[in-house]
C-alpha cells in the first residue's frame, strides 16, 4: 500500500488557499518543536462566518496537505463549526495518515484555534476600546 493516499498527494502537490490574508481578523501560528515545522492560519471572520482563510506552512508534505484540506473544511462555515475542527477529521478527510504523521495534522488544529481565539480577542478589544 502506498505510504500517503492519492488525497494526501494531491492537497501536497495542489494546496488550496496557499497565501495571507491582508485584512484578516484572525490569525494562529503554531510550531512543532520536534520537528520544527510551522504553520500560520489567516481567517477573515464576518458575521461570524469564515468568509476567507488563508495558510502558509513551512513544512512537511502532511503538514501542507493538513493545512491545505482544513481550510478546505472550515471555509463559508460558521465559526462555531470551525471551532470544532478536529485534527483526526482532517486526517481522515485526507483518506488517512501514516500514525508517524498525525501530529502534522494537529498543527491545522491549533492553528485554526489560535486563529479564531485571536479573532474573539480583537473583538473583545475593540468593544472595549
Ligand atoms: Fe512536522 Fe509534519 S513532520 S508537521
Amino acid at each position: 500500500m502506498a505510504l500517503y493516499s492519492e488525497k494526501v498527494m494531491d492537497h501536497f502537490r495542489n494546496p488550496r488557499n496557499v497565501g495571507v490574508i491582508g485584512d484578516a481578523n484572525g490569525i494562529g501560528e503554531v510550531g512543532n518543536a520536534k520537528c520544527g515545522d510551522i504553520m500560520k492560519m489567516y481567517l477573515k471572520i464576518e458575521n461570524d462566518i469564515v468568509e476567507d482563510v488563508k495558510f502558509e506552512t513551512f513544512g512537511c508534505g502532511s503538514a501542507i496537505a493538513s493545512s491545505s484540506m482544513a481550510t478546505e473544511m472550515i471555509k463559508g462555515k460558521p465559526l462555531s463549526e470551525a471551532m470544532q475542527l478536529t485534527n483526526k477529521a482532517v486526517a481522515e478527510a485526507l483518506d488517512g495518515l501514516p500514525d508517524y504523521k498525525m501530529h502534522c495534522s494537529v498543527l491545522a488544529e491549533e492553528a485554526i484555534r489560535n486563529a479564531i481565539d485571536d479573532y474573539y480577542k480583537k473583538k473583545e478589544q475593540n468593544e472595549n476600546a
